[in-house]
């Protein structure tokens, strides 16, 4: 038995409110908790985006249920009096939120700055209507974003030079979400050692999949950004080992299996609940190190987005239990995965938060125990 600290995933779409056919925060959390995660943030792109203080407090209060307490009028058979004073958790592990750029957001920054963990661009279109290309408003959001809070970006190929150029003239602290190319793998590794503040991510689809797995997974192999070469597979495999790549994140991005067989598909792959034991399996293959994977999913996003500590929240996993991952015991509401039937090694034992068993055996325990948190600066 091996514990680990419980992982961190600085990249999840939870997709309420606005989208709950494909999420919600009681079943993502749920994924994030079976998957050996205890501490989540979530993305901006809803259909109602996290771009106003108002869409940020909604999020929070949706993460709670209130507790309708009626009591009974002994006179009357209906219920006299319904209140309201009692809240409870509707997630199952701790979640944080992440702010979205707009060319109107920028007004709010000051006043969010410390509610949220970091800021999204979206360079590049994707899910959602978040996309900025216009220079000027780029040039604002940069200018405008506090520099000692991360700035992250979906910048894909070429317009990640942008990213990194804008980065370096205002000094942001630039992190990169989903690294998928080789390209741009060189571009992080030389704006690291011009002295930049940046940072990067790449996500388990990239690792462990290339644009050939993409032919036989049809529309459910389809993201942002694509599947890409056997040779940019290696290279982000490179860059774990020579310390390129900060964070591995699961870039949770769930769609209904009916969404996906529309044409075009929506971008997007779940993965809360695959990720660790892929990486478990990397290790056992000899390809990643256990230290590596605390530093890739626990050390490194603590410190480069500011997470509280979490006391006594641990995964104890069996490094050696063979298992076939199966789309029937997940509790991702999308209910699929683009692994399906791939064969690991390495199996999630138990989950504890705060002290508390959260997950045992593959069952996740109630109620749930998450909270919402903020950033320590
Ligand atoms: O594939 C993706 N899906 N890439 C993104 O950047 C967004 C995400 C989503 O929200 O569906
Ligand atoms: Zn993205
Ligand atoms: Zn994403």
């Amino acid at each position: 038995m091996i514990t680990l600290p419980g992982l961190i995933d600085t990249h999840v779409h939870l997709r309420e409110p606005g989208a709950t056919q494909k999420e919600d925060f009681e079943t993502g959390t749920k994924a994030a908790i079976a998957g050996g995660y205890t501490c989540i943030l979530d993305m901006p792109n809803n259909p109602e985006p996290t771009i106003t203080p108002g869409a940020l407090e909604k999020k929070m209060t949706l993460t709670q249920s209130v507790i309708l307490n009626s009591f009974q009028d002994p006179q009357h058979k209906m219920p006299k009096q319904v209140r309201h004073d009692n809240m409870s958790s509707r997630i199952y592990c701790d979640v944080g939120f992440h702010f979205g750029a707009t060319s109107k957001s920028t007004q709010y920054f000051k006043q969010v700055k410390g509610k949220v963990f970091g800021l999204k661009v979206y360079m590049n279109h994707t899910t959602g209507t978040l996309l900025i290309e216009d220079k000027i408003i780029l040039k604002d959001i940069f200018v405008r974003w506090p520099q000692d809070k991360v700035l992250m970006v979906h910048a894909e190929g070429p317009t990640l030079k942008k990213a990194i150029d804008l980065a370096g003239q205002f000094g942001n602290k630039l992190h990169v979400c989903h690294v998928s190319q080789a390209s741009e793998l060189s571009l992080i590794r030389q704006a690291k050692q011009d002295n930049l503040s940046i940072t990067c991510e790449v996500t388990c689809h990239h690792l462990f999949l290339t644009e050939n797995d993409q032919k036989t997974l049809g529309s459910f192999g389809i993201m942002r950004p694509p599947l890409a070469t056997k040779t940019d597979q290696e290279a982000l495999w490179t860059g774990i080992t020579d310390g390129t790549v900060d964070t591995i994140a699961s870039d949770h991005a769930p769609h209904t299996k009916e969404e996906k067989a529309n044409t075009p598909p929506p971008n997007g792959v779940p993965g809360l609940e695959t990720t660790l034991p892929l990486l478990l399996t990397a290790i056992s293959e000899g390809r990643l190190t256990v230290d590596k994977l605390i530093q890739l999913t626990n050390t490194n996003p603590r410190k480069i987005f500011n997470i509280p500590q979490q006391f006594d929240s641990v995964v104890e996993v069996d490094p050696t239990r063979n298992y076939t991952l199966d789309a029937r015991r997940l509790f991702t509401k999308c209910a699929w995965t683009p692994f399906e039937g791939k064969k690991v090694t390495g199996k999630i034992k138990r989950v504890v938060l705060n002290g508390k068993v959260v997950c045992k055996d593959g069952e996740v325990l109630n109620p749930p125990q998450g909270k919402v948190i903020y950033p320590t600066k």
